[in-house]
């Protein structure tokens, strides 16, 4: 990529309107095609999210054996290999960015009877894998990686029986939650996990559509082993609502803006966003709510509105932890003092994102206080234009969008980012 492409000037708006039709969910893009894989005839995912993340996903399920068709605009189509048929790669898996790919698929690797070695970039080198490990092991899988199996590549041993665990997670985290869940899917017997607080349940849900029975009971999942997959033969995935949050933000603080988003996904365990943002006196309405499949959806509808800043605790942190970039944009142009805590886990996403936002923001004039496991930030501040990096993440890229749209304008370097989870982010922002 040219020079020229590596930078992104963003200028500001006087108001935005229009409708937007907000890409599918990028958890359950990838959730779709791997438990598609492991099934017995051909799945069809529509409203799949073609970003990097998930393609290193349909790259990595493409090397063990499944078949996976481009075969619409938004489609793809998995022939899969049947429970016990995928096949030992010849080569080193890549998830690229993608932390989802890596944790989750270390889970249906350790079952397999065969070797594979799973690594990432730079970044996702960087992200702690012990966590994965741990329990992994707990359960007789034979997986190790680099620095003391902390971090990736993972080299996973051809698995013998592997048994059900209980185990309760150190951290709120759905990806740790999901590789433990597709091991226990190939164990002797049952597996009990138990959550701090709740993260997504999008892997429970999609468990349960392909037949597996899954036992909920407040911060407790039970799952009991299978030896095949019954399969939907269509899978709609809903508009992912992390998308959908740049413009839930970007509306309510550029002052006489109305945005339709359509198609957002509302799964409870990812709509902590909505709950915070109405807190803060967003004026947001949800029309032509529907289930699709395991999963509720609706349009949101969402005007320009004064906000007011807000206290969040550890509890709601899951519920919205890939928000909290665009969260901090919302509480810098609101009124009063806002206090997030409980969100050590920013630290270790594609980037640390608590010292990102306070230098990125910081070079367009924010005053944020960093503390260990949150932010405060006292509104609201006037943003003034200036060059901020990205780290190569693609949240703090929209976010950073969002900022310099609402204030006097941004040049974001290293934009391309942006297309890990939302491919063509700018082009719509440029036509609102
Ligand atoms: C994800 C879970 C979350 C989230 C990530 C996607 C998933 O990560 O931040 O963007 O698809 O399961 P953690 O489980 O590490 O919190």
């Amino acid at each position: 990529m040219s020079e020229i492409h590596n930078v992104q000037g963003i200028k500001p708006k006087t108001s935005l309107n229009g409708s937007i039709v907000i890409p599918g969910d990028k958890s359950i893009s990838h959730r779709s095609v791997m438990l598609s894989s492991l099934a017995e005839h051909s799945v069809q995912v529509n409203n799949f999210l073609f970003s990097e993340d998930c393609l290193s996903t349909i790259a990595c399920m493409r090397e063990l054996g499944a078949v996976i068709e481009f075969t619409g605009e938004q489609q793809v189509t998995v022939k899969g290999c049947g429970f016990y048929g995928l096949k030992e790669p010849s080569d080193v898996l890549n998830a690229g960015n993608s932390g989802t790919t890596l944790r989750l698929l270390s889970g249906i690797l350790a079952a397999q009877p065969f070797f594979s070695v799973i690594t990432g970039d730079s970044s996702l080198r960087r992200r702690p894998m012990g966590r994965v490990v741990e329990p992994l092991s707990r359960m007789g899988c034979k997986i190790i990686g680099r620095e003391n199996s902390r971090y990736a590549p993972l080299a996973i041993l051809p698995a013998g029986t592997i048994q059900g665990i209980t185990y309760s997670l150190p951290v709120a985290s759905a990806q740790i939650k999901s590789a433990i869940l597709l091991a226990s899917l190939f164990a002797n017997n049952s597996t009990t996990i138990t959550e701090p607080y709740l993260s997504r349940d999008h892997t429970e849900r999609m468990l349960q559509l392909f037949g597996v029975p899954v036992e909920r009971k407040d911060l407790t999942v039970t799952i009991s082993p299978v030896s095949s997959l019954k399969a939907p033969a269509v899978i709609d995935v809903p508009g992912d609502i992390s998308s959908a949050a740049f413009w839930l933000v970007a509306a309510s603080i550029v002052p006489g803006s109305e945005l339709v988003l359509r198609n957002v996904g509302l799964n409870p365990s990812r709509s902590g966003i909505l709950d915070v943002l109405r807190l803060m006196g967003a004026d947001i309405r949800l029309v032509n709510e529907r289930l699709e499949e395991a999963e509720p959806v609706a349009d949101i509808v969402v005007c320009s509105a004064d906000l007011q800043g807000v206290c969040l605790e550890a509890e709601i942190i899951p519920r919205l932890i890939d928000e909290i970039p665009v969260l901090a944009v919302a509480a810098l142009f609101a009124n009063g003092r806002t206090v997030i805590r409980g969100a050590e886990e920013l630290r270790v996403k594609e980037t640390d994102r608590i010292r990102a936002i306070v230098d990125e923001f910081g070079k367009m004039g924010a005053i944020i206080q960093e503390t260990a496991d949150g932010l405060i930030i006292e509104g609201p501040q006037k943003l003034h234009s200036a060059t901020c990096l990205t780290y190569g993440d693609h949240r703090m890229a929209m976010s950073l969008a969002v900022a310099g749209t609402a204030a006097e304008g941004v040049e974001i370097l290293n934009p391309a980012c942006a297309s890990v989870s939302y491919p063509n982010f700018f082009e719509v922002l440029e036509q609102l």
